[in-house]
């Protein structure tokens, strides 16, 4: 069965950009809850952490140099079917690709700067999840 949970960050350049409330809004309106956020800035050394699974590949000092360039919003979204769903509204990883409508359509300038992470799986939203928030920082409402 599908989870209800995903994780997201509104990446720098989306914050630099001011475009959170933008896309705090299409959250909103396609349904997701808050459980858990922050406003915070990864360090270099966190943001190779989160994208361990990168390592290695041509574009992971890029990444982890950009994900650390700048504060970024952290959330725990609950929704039905929430991982899915999400990635629907953001649309494709390299926005040229993504379609009308979706937040990366709209707010991402490239495959690197696509203004918001979305997990891919039911099980690496719990392992995103958990490297921003405690169970003290999450919150049914
Ligand atoms: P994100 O959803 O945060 O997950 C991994 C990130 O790596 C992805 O969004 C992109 O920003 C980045 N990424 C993935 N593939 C490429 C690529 N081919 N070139 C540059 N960046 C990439």
């Amino acid at each position: 069965m599908a989870g209800n949970q995903t994780f997201t960050m509104i990446k720098p350049i989306a914050v630099k950009n001011n475009f959170i409330g933008p896309i705090l809004k299409m959250i909103n309106e396609a349904g997701f809850r808050i459980k858990a956020m922050k406003y915070t800035r990864l360090t270099k050394q966190q943001a190779e952490a989160f994208y361990a699974v990168h390592a290695g590949k041509y574009f992971f000092e890029g990444l982890t140099e950009f994900m650390s360039s700048g504060p970024i919003v952290a959330a725990i979204l609950e929704k039905d079917n929430a991982v899915a769903d999400f990635r629907k509204l953001i649309g494709a990883t390299d926005p040229a690709k993504a379609e009308e409508g979706t937040i990366r359509k709209l707010y991402a300038e490239s495959m690197s700067h696509n203004a918001v992470h979305g997990s891919d799986s039911d099980e690496n939203a719990i392992i995103e999840s958990d490297f921003f928030f405690s169970k003290m920082e999450r919150f049914e409402v």
